[in-house]
């Protein structure tokens, strides 16, 4: 092996390492988080976060198939986020589909149970 066949393989190495560890903090959960604390996401004025600190409250909503949030029903956790975009956040409503709407339920669904019982039943 040449010096330079060595020299490029220990680089190459590198660059993966480092694009791994690059990779690993930004998991859809993640970048969930971002978009939960942005106060301009989905063209809003507040930040999930202002009324949700840190995800508080909505523990246990990732597993949930129905809600009734501001005297509605929703009947999936996107449904519930754009109810939340549109007049929480006075946003516009993003697509169920779309990379922001699977990136801020992925980090919903990982925060886990209720850390109350008996929350939102
Ligand atoms: C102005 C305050 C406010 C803001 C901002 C807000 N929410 Fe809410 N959210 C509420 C209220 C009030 C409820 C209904 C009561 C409850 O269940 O906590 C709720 C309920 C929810 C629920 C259902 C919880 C459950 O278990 O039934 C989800 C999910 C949710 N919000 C996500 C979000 C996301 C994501 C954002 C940002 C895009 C957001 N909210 C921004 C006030 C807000």
């Amino acid at each position: 092996m040449g010096k330079r066949t060595i020299l490029v393989s220990v680089l190459l190495v590198f660059v993966l390492s480092f694009s791994l560890a690059i990779a690993k903090h930004h998991t859809a959960e993640e970048r969930g988080r971002v978009h939960f604390n942005n106060v301009a996401f989905a063209g809003g004025k507040k930040s999930c976060s202002t009324c949700h600190p840190n995800g508080r409250g909505l523990e246990g909503a990732g597993a949930k198939t129905k809600f009734s949030i501001m005297g509605g029903e929703q009947n999936s956790l996107e449904e519930a986020i754009n109810i939340c975009i549109i007049n929480a956040n006075k946003g516009v409503a993003i697509d169920d589909n779309s990379v922001e709407m699977q990136e801020l339920a992925s980090y919903i669904k990982s925060l886990g149970a209720p850390k109350v019982p008996g929350y939102g039943k």
